[in-house]
């Protein structure tokens, strides 16, 4: 067990010798939990295979799947690419600092630690002004993944970070809620070309906008086969019950939860609900506990509250989640993606 010291940054010069801290930490092969726009992070220095290593040990995640490295600007990440397209350095300019990840060719000094032993390294500049003061503070490359343990939801406040990451890192920085509340859109950049290996707040028709050729990963659509992202894969974001998600209006949605709730609770299941606010007011069923993550069709909202919803769970008597979905388009697609994901592959359209 670490002693996790938790501190608050504010964007204001009072943060300076946390930051300062923060950075000495990192250099010395520590672990430092850190905020972004998107989801919480956690952190070691990327250029150093130990410090890599103990992330893996720390999340209990598999060394297959390769960490992000997390920079302050382009300058820094052209240092971890041995190439970047033309089209690569447009994407830069164009949404960030922003939640895009972009794959490029590695350089040497990237270690396999950091890679999974891949040839190439995923490279994000987050839009948080706390998140970008830590990264420079640090002075290197910051390897960077989710601070949840392996498969469970990812956190977007400093205190959902801390009870998956207390006792094993050494700092957490307290920058407040994430705003967007999915991890970033991952592509990777070809010549001309952009593939999308993870869905998130930058669209697919945001990119179209950049550059005609844009395509998705195809197990992302079929759902079978090997994706691009080792860590789309696994099961992942998952609650701590069985989850079903019901797309629809919110009359069928209602419908359908109050019948699989009747079926549910013959053989003495307990239910949970995990659903908009509209659709809350139309259902009659009581003593279910129920987190209502937003207005029905808000992408936005949603997406800032689903993680803290799936949590919820993690105390709420739930032996099954019955959980409300939202449209594909925007970021409703990346929701979706980790809906299905956190379900196991329930989901119906009602
Ligand atoms: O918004 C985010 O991206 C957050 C915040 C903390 O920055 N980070 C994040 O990291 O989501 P993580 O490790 O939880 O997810 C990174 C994903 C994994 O699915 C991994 O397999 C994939 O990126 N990835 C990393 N390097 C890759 C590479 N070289 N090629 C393909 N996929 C890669
Ligand atoms: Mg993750």
């Amino acid at each position: 067990m670490k002693e996790t010291k938790i501190r608050s940054i504010d964007g204001t010069e009072k943060d300076i010798p946390v930051l300062k801290e923060a950075g000495r930490i990192i250099r010395a092969g520590g672990l430092v939990v850190f905020p972004t726009e998107t989801v919480y992070g956690i952190g070691a220095n990327g250029l150093d295979a130990d410090a890599c290593r103990s992330i893996y040990t720390a999340k209990g995640r598999p060394s297959d799947n390769p960490l992000i490295l997390t920079v302050p600007g382009k300058e820094e990440a052209k240092a971890a690419a041995s190439y970047v397209p033309a089209l690569a350095e447009k994407l830069m300019d164009i949404f960030w600092p922003g939640p895009l990840t972009l794959v490029l060719p590695r350089k040497a000094v990237v270690p396999d630690a950091a890679t999974g032993g891949l040839d190439t390294v995923a490279l994000r500049c987050p839009a948080h002004a706390g998140c970008r003061a830590f990264l420079r503070a640090a002075a290197v490359p910051v390897a960077g993944p989710s601070a949840n343990l392996s498969g469970r939801p990812s956190p977007t406040t400093a205190a959902e970070a801390a009870r998956d990451m207390g006792g094993r890192v050494d700092m957490i920085l307290d920058g407040g809620a994430c705003d967007v509340g999915v991890e970033s859109t991952i592509v990777e950049v070809l010549e001309d070309e952009v593939v999308i290996l993870r869905p998130g707040a930058v669209t697919e028709e945001m990119l179209a906008a950049v550059t005609p050729r844009v395509t998705v990963d195809k197990t992302l659509i079929t759902g079978t086969g090997v994706p691009k992202a080792p860590g789309m894969k696994y099961r992942h974001y998952a609650p701590n019950a069985p989850m079903q998600v019901f797309v629809g209006r919110t009359e069928a949605v209602a419908a359908a939860i109050e019948r699989e709730t009747l079926r549910l609770r013959k053989d003495g299941g307990r239910v949970g609900y995990l659903v908009s606010t509209e659709t809350a007011n139309l259902l009659r069923t009581v003593d279910a506990p129920t987190f209502v993550w937003g207005r029905h069709g808000d992408k936005k909202e949603l997406a800032r509250n689903l993680y803290t919803g799936l949590l919820f769970f993690d105390t709420a008597p739930a032996d099954y989640i019955l959980a409300e979905g939202v449209a594909a388009g925007d970021i409703g697609t990346a929701v979706m993606n980790r809906m299905k994901k956190a379900a196991a592959g329930a989901v119906v359209d009602v």
